[in-house]
C-alpha cells in the first residue's frame, strides 16, 4: 500500500477519506471530485515564470521545481485531485534513450526504434534512474496534506508509437506497419516498455502517489480486434505490476469509444473518457465494477461561462447513475485556456454536485 492511500499508512484517514479516492473506489462521495489532464503547466502564469529558461525534460529532474509546478493548479483551483508534473517520456530518458521534448512539437527521438537492434536502447528502469521523481513526491505528500496525487505514465502503445516514428504523428505508419508486419517485434519492444512503465508506477506508489493514470493517448488509432491481440498484453502486465497496492489505477486514452470495454478489461479500476462517448452510454459498452473518469470538452471552457455551465451540467446529469463519477476534461487543458474558467468549473461542480 501507498504511504498515504490506506489506512495503515502515514496521514492516512484524510488522504484515504478524499473524494477523490472514495470516487475511484465507487463509494458514496460528499460531492463530485475534479481534476484536470493538464492542469499543470502552460495555462498558467506562474508555471511560465518558474519555467522561464528552463528546459522541459530538464525541468521534470528538479525536484523543487516539480513539486512547486505540481502545487500551482492545487492552490489555485481547488481541484480534488494534484497530477505529478512530468512527462511520459521521462523514464525512457531516465534509461539513456537519446530524446527531446521540442517546444510546440513533442518528443523527438534521436533514434528511431525499427529493428530488433534498435531494442537495446531500452534497458530496466531502477529507482535509481528517476530519483529525482522519488524526492519530488516525497516533498509533495508533506505539502499536499490530504489532497490526494496522483501519479502517471505512458501505456507501452503511445510510448512505442514515439520511440517507432521518431516524433509525434497523425498516421502511426511506421508503429504500425511493425505491428502488423513483425508482430514478434512489436510484442518483444511492447513488452520490455510494459516492465519500464510498471517499474516507474511502482516508484510513485512507493514514494507516495495515492493513484495512477496510464495515458494511452493515441490507442484510439487502433481496431479493437487489433489493440486486444497487439497492445491489450502489454498494458494489462503494466496494471498488474502495480495490482497489489491497492491505489486506484485510472486508464486513459482519446478516441477510445470503441475500445472503452477492451480498455477496462486491461485491468483499470477507473476508465477515462473522452468527450465523444456521454458518460452514460461509455458506462454501458464497458459494464458493471469501474468508475468512469471524465468528460468535458476541453475547447468548452473557450465559450463563456454559460456554456460551460451547460455543458458541465450535461457531464454530471450522463454521470448520475454511475457507481463512481471523477469529473475531468475529454482531453488535457488546452494551453491558451484561460485559467479562470478552470477555476469556476471547479467551483460549480463542487456547487453542483453538492450531496
Ligand atoms: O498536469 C499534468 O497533466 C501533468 C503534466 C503532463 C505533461 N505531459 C507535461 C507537459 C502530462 C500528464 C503529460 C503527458 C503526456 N505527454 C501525454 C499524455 C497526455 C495527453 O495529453 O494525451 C503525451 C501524449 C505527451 C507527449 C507530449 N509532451 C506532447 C504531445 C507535448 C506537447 C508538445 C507541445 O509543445 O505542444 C509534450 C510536452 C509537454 N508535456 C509540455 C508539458 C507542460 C509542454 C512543454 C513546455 O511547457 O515547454
Amino acid at each position: 500500500m501507498s504511504a498515504n492511500g490506506s489506512p495503515a499508512g502515514q496521514q492516512p484517514t484524510a488522504t484515504y477519506d478524499s473524494a477523490f479516492l472514495k470516487a475511484c473506489r465507487r463509494e458514496p462521495v460528499p460531492h463530485t471530485p475534479v481534476w484536470f489532464m493538464r492542469q499543470a503547466g502552460r495555462s498558467l502564469p506562474e508555471y511560465h515564470k518558474v519555467r522561464e529558461g528552463i528546459p522541459m525534460l530538464e525541468s521534470c529532474t528538479r525536484p523543487e521545481l516539480v513539486a512547486e509546478i505540481t502545487l500551482q493548479p492545487v492552490r489555485r483551483h481547488h481541484v480534488d485531485a494534484a497530477i505529478y508534473f512530468s512527462d511520459i517520456v521521462v523514464p525512457l530518458k531516465a534509461i539513456g534513450v537519446d530524446l527531446d521534448i521540442k517546444p510546440g512539437v513533442g518528443p523527438v527521438v534521436a533514434h528511431p526504434i525499427r529493428t530488433r537492434a534498435d531494442l537495446a536502447q531500452l534497458r530496466d528502469l531502477t529507482p535509481e534512474d528517476v530519483w529525482y521523481v522519488t524526492e519530488a513526491i516525497g516533498l509533495l505528500t508533506a505539502e499536499l496534506g490530504p489532497t490526494p496525487l496522483i501519479g502517471f505514465a505512458g501505456a507501452p502503445f503511445t510510448l512505442a508509437s514515439y520511440l517507432v516514428e521518431g516524433g509525434p504523428s497523425r498516421t502511426y505508419e511506421n508503429a504500425k506497419a511493425m505491428m502488423y508486419g513483425d508482430p514478434e517485434l512489436w510484442a518483444d519492444l511492447l513488452d520490455r516498455l510494459a516492465g519500464i512503465t510498471g517499474a516507474f508506477l511502482k516508484v510513485q506508489i512507493e514514494a507516495g502517489a495515492s493513484a495512477v493514470q496510464l495515458f494511452d493517448s493515441w490507442a484510439g488509432a487502433l481496431a479493437p480486434a487489433d489493440y486486444r491481440r497487439s497492445v491489450l498484453p502489454a498494458s494489462a502486465k503494466v496494471f498488474d505490476a502495480v495490482a497489489g497496492y491497492g491505489v486506484p489505477r485510472i486508464h486513459f486514452g482519446v478516441g477510445t469509444g470503441e475500445l472503452l470495454k477492451l480498455m477496462g478489461e486491461a485491468g483499470a479500476d477507473v476508465v477515462g473518457v473522452d468527450y465523444r462517448v456521454p458518460l452514460d452510454e461509455a458506462a454501458r459498452r464497458i459494464g458493471p465494477g469501474k468508475a468512469l473518469q471524465g468528460n468535458l470538452d476541453p475547447t468548452v471552457l473557450f465559450a463563456g461561462k454559460d456554456a460551460v455551465e451547460t455543458k458541465a451540467r450535461e457531464v454530471l446529469d450522463a454521470a448520475a447513475g454511475l457507481e463512481g463519477h471523477v469529473f475531468n476534461l475529454g482531453h488535457g487543458v488546452m494551453p491558451s485556456t484561460d485559467p479562470d474558467a478552470l477555476t469556476r468549473l471547479v467551483e460549480f461542480v463542487h456547487t453542483e454536485s453538492e450531496r
